[in-house]
This record gives structure tokens, sequence and C-alpha cells, in this order.
């Protein structure tokens, strides 16, 4: 019966009408033994309440009709936020008799998809045609979404084949959803053939279109060519709005172009588009982020100026950016402003300030800050806890930072790989080597997976105990698991293997990495070169150092001054000063330990000119 009533919701009355005779009047009739006719619908409400003596008592059909305004409200308002909730609405719906309109399944279709249940979508779009509900075009482009987020454009395409066989005409929806899918996965040249399309179909793109199309590109780092759609969107008669500068501008200060964003700053405000706290906001952040402090300034006076008010999160850029710089009395004072001028500092404000006092190792500071949050009523989360541990941690404070962990495991926190790193760590920097491993076990009895970064701490910490046994269990432990391969991981153990004179087995673990679809960084020459140079191995240490340079890899100041001692140990006076030579060359200078191994060879020879000068 599906299809028909999806056919009659055209005149709404009188399906409505029909199928309450159809569904409700049936099943009651027996109950009220009365014969109502379609015409007598109306009375029929009141004589139900009457006959059963309960005014409050509404008929199935009014909570029907109460329960859809209230599933559209709740879409409408976006406080539907629990997918449960809303596939069970959704289930109720399809049970309900009459069937609900088509807008209040499309309301709920789009309130699921928000949610990000994609694959949810399309199983209950199944259940919709199954059951003959005709679909109109916002269903298919809810539809559409739904595919381009499970990266499946080729469905997404197959919908819009779809919405035109059924005689529908896509709209500007349609085509930018599908366009946006196409730009988020970078598939910049297909969606500009799309445009093109569109645009010889007689679809002008909107602004909506070309902000899609700048996102996109501004997603992938194609920032230049965002900036050339720009022109040629302004050179074309499109009213670019506020959304499309925001995006790109925020895109070039991520990309550290800050100059440019503050000159697309100032043509947005030439055309008349007022910059908003987005804006400023994303610009403020790329001046902090180089430390830019006086155009920062500059622009928080500009914003006052303009009556666009900084908010919580401009003063936490400013609050976390200082104390990064380890500008603390500074990111004391926009604190204090911000209170004064009756922002209340939330959760990310007071983590930046508790981190600012960690990093300098103010843990009173710290606590009294966090306290203070909590006092302020502003609960701490895991972000918040985390800091803090990590503060107790590089203090070597790892009962406190433990409590803390416990504190937040009794209040019902779940700690995250974070939290366990860190903790992993604090306990290998006291040397506790054990309780290290007795947490690394817990993380995995609490269902946390270890990251390649919890397995490299670990792995540092065993090999610098010469534990290499350990370590190599601990790593074919991580083999198995299949975890993303990591020149790190490898860097520490072919370190811990030259450093129990077990070069053999560090050079096969070397020369494995290409298999492994590995590429060798600077550490690993320079600990692959170091190990040659203790085994005495001078010469194979300079080859390799010659061919790291072949492989696209430059030595570095560290690497220069490793082979020099190596060569120095080994008598190798000229070749050492022939890399000297190299290495001052490059920009690069004998570190404090070279140098003074090198004045040593000179004060036993002080007539060597050629060291006499490079001393100098
Ligand atoms: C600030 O710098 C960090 C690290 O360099 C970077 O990850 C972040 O995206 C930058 N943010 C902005 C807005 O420039
Ligand atoms: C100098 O460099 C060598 C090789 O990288 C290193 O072992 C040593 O610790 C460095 N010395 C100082 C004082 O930095
Ligand atoms: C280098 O020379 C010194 C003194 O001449 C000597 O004691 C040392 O054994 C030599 N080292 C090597 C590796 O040849």
């Amino acid at each position: 019966m599906g299809t028909r009533v999806a056919n009659k919701s055209r005149n709404p009355l009188a399906f409505i009408t029909i199928s309450i005779f159809e569904n409700h009047y049936c099943c009651f009739h027996d109950r009220l033994r009365l014969r109502v006719s379609v015409r007598q619908l109306k009375p029929f409400h009141g004589l139900y309440s009457t006959l059963t003596g309960r005014e409050n008592l509404q008929s199935p059909y009014q909570n029907q009709i109460q329960f859809l305004k209230s599933v559209r409200d709740q879409c409408k308002s976006r406080s539907l936020r629990n997918v449960d909730h809303a596939l069970d609405m959704f289930d109720k719906m399809l049970h309900m008799r009459p069937l609900p309109s088509i807008d209040d399944f499309n309301h709920m279709l789009g309130a699921i998809a928000r949610l990000k249940h994609y694959p949810g979508v399309i199983s209950l779009y199944k259940q919709m045609e199954s059951l003959g509900i005709s679909p109109n075009v916002c269903t298919l482009n809810t539809l559409i979404n739904c595919f381009c987020h499970l990266n499946h454009l080729d469905f997404g395409f197959s919908v819009l084949a779809t919405i035109l066989k059924l005689g529908y005409q896509p709209n500007h929806i349609t085509l930018n959803t599908l366009i946006k899918g196409l730009c988020l996965r970078g598939h910049i040249a297909g969606a500009v053939r799309l445009v093109d399309e569109m645009e010889r179909k007689g679809y002008q793109p909107d602004a909506f279109t070309c902000g899609t199309m700048v996102n996109g590109l501004c997603k992938i780092g194609e920032t230049d060519m965002a900036i050339r759609l720009l022109r040629n969107m302004e050179e074309g008669n499109f009213e670019l709005d506020m959304t499309t500068y925001n995006t790109i501008i925020d895109s070039l200060c991520k990309d550290r172009s800050v100059t440019e964003a503050l000159n697309l700053l100032s043509k947005m405000k030439s055309k008349g588009i007022q910059p908003n706290l987005v804006t400023y906001n994303s610009l403020i952040q790329g001046l902090c982020n180089l430390s830019w402090w006086r155009e920062a300034t500059t622009l928080l006076n500009e914003m006052v100026q303009r009556k666009v008010m900084p908010n919580v999160l401009t003063f936490s850029i400013l609050v976390d950016a200082h104390c990064k710089e380890g500008m603390l009395m500074k990111a004391k004072e926009v604190f204090g402003v911000m209170i004064r001028r009756g922002i209340e500092p939330n959760t990310v404000t007071y983590s930046c300030l508790i981190d600012g006092y960690c990093l300098q190792n103010k843990m009173d500071d710290a606590v009294k800050t966090f306290n203070m949050m909590i006092e302020r009523g502003c609960l701490p989360n895991l972000f918040s806890y985390n800091i803090l541990i990590n503060g107790y941690c590089k203090n070597k404070r790892i009962n406190e930072a433990m409590h803390l962990f416990r504190e937040m495991s009794n209040k019902g926190m779940i700690p995250d790989v974070v939290t366990y790193n860190t903790l992993i760590r604090g306990f290998c920097l006291v040397e506790r080597l054990q309780a290290a491993l007795e947490l690394f076990h817990k993380m995995q009895d609490c269902g946390e997976c270890p990251s390649p970064q919890t397995y490299a701490i670990l792995l540092d910490r065993l090999c610098k105990n010469k534990k290499i046994g350990e370590a190599m269990t601990l790593f074919q432990e991580m083999e198995d698991e299949k975890l993303d391969h990591n020149i790190v991981i490898y860097n520490i153990l072919i370190d811990g293997l030259c450093n129990i004179k077990k070069l053999t087995a560090a050079r096969e673990l070397f020369n494995s990495l290409p298999l492994k679809g590995l590429q060798p960084n600077v550490w690993t020459y320079t600990i692959m070169i170091r190990g040659l140079c203790k085994e005495g191995l001078i010469d194979e240490a300079c080859e390799l150092l010659e061919k790291m340079d072949g492989n696209g890899c430059s030595p570095n100041d560290r690497t220069y001054n490793t082979l020099i001692q190596g060569l120095l140990q080994g008598n190798e006076t000229s070749k050492a000063i022939e890399f000297v030579k190299i290495m001052v060359g490059k920009g690069f200078s004998a570190n404090a330990s070279t140098a003074s191994m090198l004045i040593d060879l000179l004060s036993a020879d002080p007539g060597d000119e050629v060291l006499k000068e490079l001393l100098q």
C-alpha cells in the first residue's frame, strides 16, 4: 500500500482522511461499537475521549501528529544527538499508518546524516524503498551526501542518474554535494568538469559551489589554485560571501602564508564584506603561530574597533601562543584581561595556561590553576588531565602523576593513548622500566591500543638498559599487530644493537628497510655511521656518508661530528680534517667535543697550519 499512500500524499488532506479510516477506525471500532463514516471523522475524535471519559488520552491519530511534530522540531533544532534514539524514531515512523510524509522522512534522514551515521541512512533508505515510499530530490540529495562521505562517489553519481530517471531536476544542492564529494577526495579536475557541465546545462554555479571548490582546494593544500579561482570568481559577477573568504584566509594562515591572508582581509574589507569573529580568529592564530605579536595586537585592536568582540577562543589562542613561547607573564596578563572583560575562560584556556606552567616546570602554579579551574565551575577534561600528568612526568614526579591518573579514572574518565604514553614515558624517565611495562599491559587489558609511539618509548628504554632480547620480542609483537611501520622504531633498535656491539644484526636490520618500504632518514644513517666507527670500520662509515648524500638524504651537523670523531679516534687525522672542511663549507660547525679533540690535536702538533686555520 506504500506506493499508493505516497502517491496520495499530493493531496495531504484526502490522504490523511482515508488513511485514518483505513488504519484506525478499523482497529477501534469494535471497542467503540460505532460506525463512523469518513465524513464523520471530526466527531470521531471528540467521541473517542467522551466515550473513554479521559480528556487527556489522545487518539493514536493525534499521538502520531504530535510525534511527527516533535520529530520535526528535534530535527530542525538539531537537538537529536543520539543515533540509536534517531533510529528508533525512524523505525516508529516506518510502522506508522498512515505513513508519514516524505518530508518527515527527509528530516529524519538529514538528522541521521548529520550524526555521521552514513551507512545507517543508506540502509534506512533501502527500507523506505522496500515499503514503496517514493523519494524526492531532497531524499536523494541526502543519499548522495552519504555516499560521498563513504567515499562511494560512483554510487553518488548513480543516484544522480536515478534523479534524472525519475524525471526530477537535480537542484543546486545535488550538484554542490557531488562537487563537495569530489573536492574532499581531491578530484579537483572532476569537480571542475562537473561545474562546466552544470553551466552547460544552464545551472549557474552559485557562491556555495565556488565556496565548496575553494574549500576543497584549500583542504588539499592547493591554496594558490584557490586564490586563482577566487580571482576568476571576482571577475565574473559573483557575489563572494564571507564564508568563502574565511575559508581561504584560514587555509592561508595554516599554510603560514599570513601576509597573503592579510592581503585578502584588506581586499575583503575593500569590497564591503565585513570580516567576522571567524576571520579574525584565523588570522590571530596564524600571526601568533609565527610570533608576529605586533601584528596580532593590531588586529585585535582593529576587531574591537569594528565591534567584533574577541571571544573565549580568541583569548585562548593568545594565552596558548604566549605560553608556548615561554612568555608566561604575558599569558597571565591576557588571562586577566579576559576575566576583567567578563569572558569566562573555558577548559581550553585553562589547559593552555596549565601547559604553560608545566613547560616551565612550575608545577605548583600549574596545580593552582587546575584547582582554580574546578573552583570556577569548569570541569577538567581528558585534555587537561593529560597536560598536568605530562607536567608531573617531565618533572620526574611519577607518583603524583599516577595519583592524577587514578583520580581521573575514579571520575569515570577513560584515559587515552596519550595518557598512557605520557605515564609510560614518565616511568622510563625515572628508570622504573618494570612499572612502565606493567602499565603497558594494563593499557592493553583496558582495551586501549598502544600506538607506534608507545612501542618507541618502551623499546628506547629497553635498548638503553641493554635489554635487547626483550626489545626484540616487543618489536615482534608490534610487527604481529601490523602497526604502522615507522623509521623511529628501527632507529631505536639499530642504535640499541650497535651499542651492544651487535653490528651484524644492526646492519641486517638497516639493510632490511627498503624491503619494508621504509626510507632510512638522517638519524638512521648517523646511528649506523656511529656504530661502524665504534667498531673501527672507518672506511665503511665514510662510504655510508657518501651513499646517504647520493640517496637524497643530506648529512647534518650530527652526522659530520660523528664521523669526524670516529676518524680522529682512529688516528685518521688528515681524513678527519678533510671532513671538517666539508662540514664547515656546508655551514655546520664542530660541536664542543669535536672541537676539544681538534684542540688536543693542535697542542700535540702546534705547527699544523691547516688545523690552526680551521679552529679560528
Ligand atoms: C600553528 O602551528 C602548528 C604547528 O606548527 C600547526 O599545526 C597549526 O596548524 C598552526 N595553526 C595555524 C592556524 O596556523
Ligand atoms: C658532538 O657530536 C657527537 C656526534 O654527534 C656526539 O656524540 C657528542 O655528544 C656531541 N657533543 C656535544 C658536546 O654536543
Ligand atoms: C692512535 O694513536 C694513539 C697514539 O699514537 C694510540 O695510542 C692509539 O692506539 C691509536 N689508535 C688507533 C685506533 O690506532
